[in-house]
């Protein structure tokens, strides 16, 4: 499998000032590691999730503030909710539970930030690939 793509969604509350420290000291993390900020966890739609894999990613994670710490009151548990709903519809469409995943990172979590993403980088490379039929349409 060359270098695997793994979408992270980062919240602009917490997770984003992790990533922030984690390459502030140059914590080093896998390649194929895309970053898309998001006001909140609870921003992320599952549908947003479902058009990263239909754009070839091969995972998504979701990084919202630690439980209690949502800038928005309650947006990461809004999120968390909605991820364990989603994770079995993900199987439906022939995608690897594995290949999604929700977590937390502080703002000073720069080394989280980067364990996180490193082990969802390392999941999905033990698996095979998806056989995604373009189970839904993206966006126009
Ligand atoms: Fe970070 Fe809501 S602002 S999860």
């Amino acid at each position: 499998m060359s270098e695997p793509k793994v979408l992270v969604f980062i919240c602009n509350g917490c997770s984003y000032g992790g990533a922030d420290q984690a390459g502030g000291v140059k914590l080093e993390y896998p390649p194929g590691v895309r970053m898309a900020k998001v006001m909140c966890s609870g921003r992320v739609d599952p549908q947003m999730v479902l058009d990263a894999f239909s754009f070839g990613m091969d995972g998504v994670l979701i990084l919202g503030c630690h439980p209690g710490d949502c800038h928005y009151r309650e947006g990461n548990y809004s999120a968390l909710k909605r991820a364990k709903l989603l994770a079995p519809m993900l199987e439906q469409y022939g995608i690897h539970p594995d290949r999604f995943r929700i977590d937390w990172v502080r703002a000073g979590e720069g080394e989280r930030f980067s364990r996180l993403v490193t082990e969802m980088v390392e999941a999905v490379v033990t698996l095979e690939p998806p056989e995604i039929e373009k189970p839904f349409e993206a966006h126009p």
